[in-house]
C-alpha cells in the first residue's frame, strides 16, 4: 500500500514538475523566478519601484490600485521609496475631496485612485485572485510546488498575446495564450522598451512584465515580509522549545532507567 502510494507520489511529481498544466479553459502560463518565492525570497525593492514606474506610466491609465494607500509606498519591505519621493508622487494623483465638495491633488494618506476606464479591473488584489496552477487533474500539486501563480498569470496576460484581433458586438478583442478564453478585451498594454529605467535595467518585454507583476504581488500581499519573518521566529521558537522538552523528558526518566539498566 505504501509502496503503491509513493509510486503515485513520484509519478505525480514527475508530471508537474515536467510540464506547465494550465487549467481545463485557461491558458498556458510559464513559471517565473521572483525574488520573494521560498521560505526566505523578499521582494526586491528595487524591482518593486521599476513595477511601480511601470504601472504609474502605463497601466494606471486605465487600472486602479483603490485599495492600496499611498504612503505604503515608504514601507520597508516594500517599494521603500523615501519619504519626500512618497509625498511628491502622490500629487500626480486626483482625489475627491468630500470636505471640500472639490478634486484636490492625493496625499500621503489617501488611496491610489481606482480605475479610469470602466471595464478595467482594479489590480489591487489581482495578484492573489488569479491562479496560474493548477491540477494536475485538480490535485492542486502543480501549486504545492511552484506557488500559487498569480504574478506568474499576470506575467503570461502581458506576454501572451499572439497579434491576432477580432471584432465582437462593437468591441476589439485581442487572442491571448494566458486569459482564460483565449480572446481578452485589453489592447496588449506593453510592448517592450515603453518605459526608461534610471538604473538602466532591462526594459524588454519580458522584464518589465516581470517587474510590474512583482509589483502586483506587492499590492496584493504588502506584507509577506512580515509574515514571512513571524513564521520563521515561531519556527525557531518550536524548534528551541522541542530541545528543552526532550532534554528535561531525559532527566525526569533518568533516576528509572539506571534503576532499570542493571535487570535482566
Ligand atoms: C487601455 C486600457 C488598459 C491599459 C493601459 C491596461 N489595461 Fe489591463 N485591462 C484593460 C481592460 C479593459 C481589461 C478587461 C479585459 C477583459 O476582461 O477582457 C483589463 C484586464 C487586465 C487584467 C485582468 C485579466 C483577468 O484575468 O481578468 C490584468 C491582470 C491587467 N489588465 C493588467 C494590466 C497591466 C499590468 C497593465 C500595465 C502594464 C495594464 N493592464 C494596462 C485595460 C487596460
Amino acid at each position: 500500500m505504501l509502496k503503491k502510494l509513493t509510486l503515485s507520489a513520484v509519478a505525480a511529481v514527475a508530471v508537474t514538475t515536467g510540464t506547465a498544466f494550465a487549467a481545463g479553459e485557461g491558458g498556458h502560463i510559464h513559471d517565473v523566478d521572483y525574488s520573494f518565492e521560498g521560505p526566505f525570497g523578499a521582494y526586491d525593492e528595487h524591482q518593486l519601484q521599476r513595477g511601480l514606474q511601470v504601472y504609474t506610466e502605463i497601466c494606471s491609465a486605465c487600472h486602479g490600485l483603490k485599495f492600496v494607500p499611498l504612503r505604503t509606498l515608504a514601507d520597508d519591505g516594500g517599494p521603500a521609496l523615501p519619504e519626500d519621493q512618497v509625498r511628491a508622487y502622490a500629487t500626480q494623483f486626483e482625489v475627491f475631496d468630500p470636505e471640500l465638495d472639490d478634486f484636490r491633488p492625493a496625499k500621503k494618506t489617501d488611496h491610489f485612485p481606482g480605475s479610469a476606464l470602466e471595464n478595467a479591473p482594479d489590480l489591487s488584489l489581482m495578484a492573489k485572485a488569479r491562479a496560474g496552477f493548477h491540477g494536475p487533474y485538480g490535485t492542486g500539486l502543480a501549486q504545492l510546488f511552484k506557488g500559487i501563480g498569480g504574478p506568474e498569470y499576470i506575467h503570461a496576460i502581458l506576454t501572451g498575446y499572439t497579434g491576432e484581433t477580432k471584432e465582437q458586438a462593437g468591441t476589439t478583442f485581442y487572442e491571448n495564450t494566458a486569459f482564460p478564453g483565449g480572446w481578452i478585451a485589453m489592447a496588449p498594454p506593453l510592448a517592450g522598451d515603453d518605459v526608461e529605467f534610471a538604473d538602466g535595467s532591462a526594459t524588454d518585454l519580458d522584464a518589465i512584465s516581470t517587474d510590474v507583476s512583482a509589483f502586483l504581488m506587492w499590492t496584493a500581499e504588502p506584507k509577506m515580509m512580515a509574515r514571512k519573518q513571524a513564521g520563521l521566529t515561531g519556527v525557531l521558537f518550536l524548534v528551541v522549545l522541542s530541545v528543552l522538552l526532550y532534554l528535561t523528558n531525559k532527566r525526569i526518566w533518568a533516576p528509572l532507567k539506571k534503576k532499570n539498566a542493571g535487570a535482566p
